[in-house]
């Protein structure tokens, strides 16, 4: 297959593990006659740098004849004190806004390798292979707003249409992992959730092979700690998923490890690391390249439909992992780590060895 990916690597450690993961991709290419094409933009306090804009048409337009995007992460203490309209945050909002990208997944997969390093005890954190699918372009963040001297407002506004993708979205999610879906909500509370799970409920008959449960949101924050290998495809309101998906990202207590995906009924899609852009490590080639590689798979995987492709690159991560090769975030006291490129390679050597 022939596929456009336009590789926006940001700011800090965005360029350093966005090379690292161009160069999977690459190795991907090669081994199962792929065609890959990359294009380059600017965004975040790069794109400020050189033109005034975290998000320039220029790499708009780059986006938008691609079929994918990679992203890096942006932002630093460089621009922290810009002007709103001139902080790199602003880039990543634009850009989701822009392509319409209301469905954000965030896996999160207990590494048998890196137990040890989850702040949940051992035999809790083994079995998590969960997803959160968040809601990313309507609710509480996007509602109507305003305040005056002492008083303040925000809404949180779902229409029947918003919850249906979505809802259908975990549906399809579910239906190729283990078959579950619980949707989350505050139904004894909003009318809004109310909706929601009138929706789900409607939906579900479509999909009778999935298990569907209801869960409150403040239940679900305490079963994600207490029983997080319970949960497979968890589906959920935009603020209650910004939550709830930096709650589910602990569990493996490694940062560096975690891919997502911002997507949308098409196909097209951005992917990115969950972390930042590492101000303390920029520059200095130690950074794990492992959730920027594994987004890169999560891309063959829900753009491309190359399963088998994203499924390789996700068992090299891992044997890597267990063979005891890690950078230094990951390191044990004694051991000695690798670099960002060295680690890369190791994922490359085991790739080829697969394959
Ligand atoms: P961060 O994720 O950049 O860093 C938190 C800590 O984790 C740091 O000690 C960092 O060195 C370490 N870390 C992060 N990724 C790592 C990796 N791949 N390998 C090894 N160590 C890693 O979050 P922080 O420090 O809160 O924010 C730094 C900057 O990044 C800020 O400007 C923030 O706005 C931005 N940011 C951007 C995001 C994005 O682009 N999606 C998301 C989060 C923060
Ligand atoms: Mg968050």
């Amino acid at each position: 297959m022939e596929k456009t990916i336009a590789v926006l690597p940001g700011d800090g450690i965005g360029p350093e593990v966005t090379r690292a993961a161009v160069k999977v991709l690459k190795l991907i290419a090669r081994r199962y006659q792929h065609e890959f094409n990359f294009s380059y933009g600017l965004i975040g306090g790069a794109a400020i740098d050189a033109l005034d804009n975290p998000f320039p048409k220029e790499t708009a337009d780059a986006c938008k004849t691609a079929d994918a995007v990679l992203l890096g992460a942006v932002g630093g203490p460089k621009w922290d004190n810009n002007p709103s309209e001139l902080r790199p945050e602003k880039g990543l909002l634009a850009i989701r806004k822009h392509f319409g990208l209301f469905a954000n997944l965030r896996p999160v997969k207990a590494v048998p390798a890196l137990l040890a390093s989850s702040p949940l005890k051992e035999e809790k954190a083994a079995g998590v292979d969960l997803m959160i699918v968040r809601e990313l372009t309507g609710g509480l963040y996007f509602g109507e707003k305003a305040r005056t001297a002492d008083d303040a407002y925000d809404t949180l506004v779902y229409s029947r249409e918003e919850i249906s993708r979505i809802v259908e979205q975990a549906f399809e999610l579910a239906r190729v992992r283990r078959g579950k879906v619980t949707s989350v909500d505050k139904a004894n509370v909003l009318e809004s959730s109310r909706l929601w799970r009138e929706v789900v409920e409607e939906k579900k008959a479509a999909y009778p092979d999935v298990t569907v449960e209801h869960q409150l949101v403040d239940s679900c924050a305490m079963k994600l700690i207490t029983d997080p290998s319970a949960f497979d495809v968890v589906v959920t309101e935009n603020m209650f998923g910004d939550i709830l998906s930096d709650e589910a990202s602990v569990i493996t207590g490694s940062l560096g490890m975690l891919p997502s995906a911002s997507i949308r009924t098409d196909g097209f899609g951005l992917y990115e690391p969950v972390h930042g852009s590492g101000p303390d490590i920029a520059g200095k080639g130690i950074a794990n390249p492992a959730a920027a590689i594994l987004s890169a798979a999560m891309m063959l995987r829900y753009s491309f439909g190359m399963e088998t492709e994203a499924a390789a690159i996700e068992e090299a991560v891992q044997t890597v992992l267990e063979d005891g090769c890690r950078t230094a975030d990951l390191a044990e006291a004694e051991g000695r780590s690798l670099t960002t490129e060295e680690w890369t390679d190791k994922v490359i050597e085991q790739l080829d060895a697969e394959a």
